[in-house]
């Protein structure tokens, strides 16, 4: 026979024994090796013996993982696929290796991942994920990685990791996320505390640096300067020394959405009204109560900058309840007040009056009395709004409107006499 057909022959028992043409197939000790590294793959081959334990694809040119790709290969535990071109896991390719212990995946194009397979994969020591273009990882990726005790995730994109990530990897004792463009905002601040604290070793700490905010470009993560970091808190008040400069006519309500928090809380207002409910991203208008560009000319509620919101024209429709919703990258807060339009069907005598502010209809400001109903003859002028508020239980001081106790606030607004 010559030797192309002994080559032949060859390549047809290396398929009826189990092992592709591509790769080297053999047993040593306990584990069934085959190895088909180096070989300018562009799938994964197949025909591979079933109790195929430890499987080299490194240095191919596999640019994609199906879903079906290891299903010969069950009792896999170990699969090195590290320096190809891969870009894309489907989801389900790796969840049946439920024995695999290391895998490697370094060195390729990946810019997301099946990170739901994880969960499956309760055997795994090893994960090696560097050198990719991976952008997102999910705070619960590695929940069910208890045996894993080397992570590598360093020269990716990651701009964050969210606290708690590692919590579940109780065996971890090497830990690599140097080289990545982290965010070192509030929400990173977590990650400093525990490398100085873990008992992870987490090499080249010098290379886990900040691409952004601009000012902390390139610092350490080690070396960060202490941050202000507070989640928001949010108080819906009466503003008393709203002037009714932009007030025409009619009468107008006021109030003020007293929030804090570090950074600075973005606001929002839900106002939940018998027709429906507006939701609007403050402000809506700029400082002089002029409607910001691209939005409605003569908007039915004014979000200023500062917290305030004006309905210029109070009526019936706009009765409802007024939600201030603040939020930063810690967390968010509201804090609610209910008004409702009293006229002469809801007597004033029922209300429990403890302040009252009246404002002329052309603007001159408020008056304010405690403890008093108002002193008023002409009852059909008088359009009463009260607030009611609920809040926080405690902070009784101060304040137009104290909010954890059921506190009227009237605000009269006498019409042009
Ligand atoms: C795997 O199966 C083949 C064929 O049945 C057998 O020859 C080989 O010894 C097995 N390998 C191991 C590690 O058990
Ligand atoms: C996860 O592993 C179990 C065995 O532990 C297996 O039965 C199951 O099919 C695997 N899930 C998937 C999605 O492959
Ligand atoms: C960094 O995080 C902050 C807070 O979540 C966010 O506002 C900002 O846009 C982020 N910057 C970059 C570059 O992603
Ligand atoms: C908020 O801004 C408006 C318009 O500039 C102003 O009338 C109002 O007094 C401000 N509110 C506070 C609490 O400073
Ligand atoms: C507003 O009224 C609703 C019922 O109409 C009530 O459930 C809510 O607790 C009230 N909110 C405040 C802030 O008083």
């Amino acid at each position: 026979m010559n030797p192309l057909g002994l080559l032949w022959l060859g390549v047809c028992l290396g398929l009826t024994s189990g092992c592709p043409a591509d790769c080297d197939c053999h047993r040593k000790f306990s584990f069934q090796i085959a190895d088909c590294a180096y070989r300018d793959l562009e799938a994964v081959p197949s025909g591979f013996l079933p109790n195929v334990t430890t499987l080299s694809l490194s240095a191919n040119k596999l640019t994609g993982l199906g879903v079906a790709a290891f299903v010969e290969v069950p009792l896999l535990q170990s699969l090195w696929l590290a320096y190809n071109e891969i870009s894309s896991v489907e989801p389900g390719a790796l969840a049946v290796l439920s024995q695999v212990k290391s895998i490697d995946v370094s060195h390729n194009r990946l810019a997301d991942f099946p990170w739901g397979d994880l969960h499956n994969l309760t055997a795994l020591q090893l994960l090696k994920m560097d050198n990719n273009h991976l952008v997102a990882l999910p705070q619960d990726a590695f929940l069910s990685l208890q045996a894993l005790r080397s992570l590598q995730l360093n020269h990716n994109q990651f701009l964050t990791i969210a606290e708690g990530t590692f919590d579940a990897l109780t065996s971890l004792s090497h830990l690599q996320i140097n080289n990545n463009p982290f965010n070192c905002s509030c929400r990173l601040l977590w990650l400093k505390a525990w490398a100085e604290d873990t008992h992870v070793s987490i090499p080249e700490r010098n290379s886990i640096t900040c691409a952004s905010p601009p000012s902390l470009q390139g610092v350490p993560l080690a070396r960060l300067p202490p941050q202000r970091c507070t989640p928001p808190t949010a108080r819906v008040s009466h503003h008393p020394s709203l002037d009714s400069a932009e007030v025409q006519e009619g009468w107008a309500l006021a109030l003020h959405c007293a929030a804090s928090g570090h950074p600075q809380p973005q606001l929002q207002w839900r106002i939940q009204t018998p027709g429906g409910t507006v939701e609007l991203r403050s402000p809506n208008v700029q400082r002089d109560g002029q409607a910001l560009a691209g939005g409605p000319k003569h908007p039915r509620f004014l979000a200023f900058g500062n917290g305030s919101l004006v309905v210029p024209q109070f009526s019936r429709l706009e009765e409802g309840t007024y939600t201030c919703h603040a939020k930063n990258e810690l967390g968010h807060a509201e804090g609610s007040v209910n008004v409702t339009l009293a006229t002469a069907e809801s007597p004033l005598e029922d209300l429990l009056v403890r302040k009252f502010q009246a404002k002329r209809g052309g603007g001159k400001g408020c008056s304010t009395m405690d403890n008093e109903v108002v002193p008023s003859g002409a009852e059909d002028n008088i359009v009463i709004i009260y607030l009611s508020g609920r809040g926080p239980q405690k902070g009784k001081a101060g304040g137009s409107l104290e909010l954890g106790l059921w506190l009227p606030l009237l605000c009269l607004a006498l019409l042009t006499i």
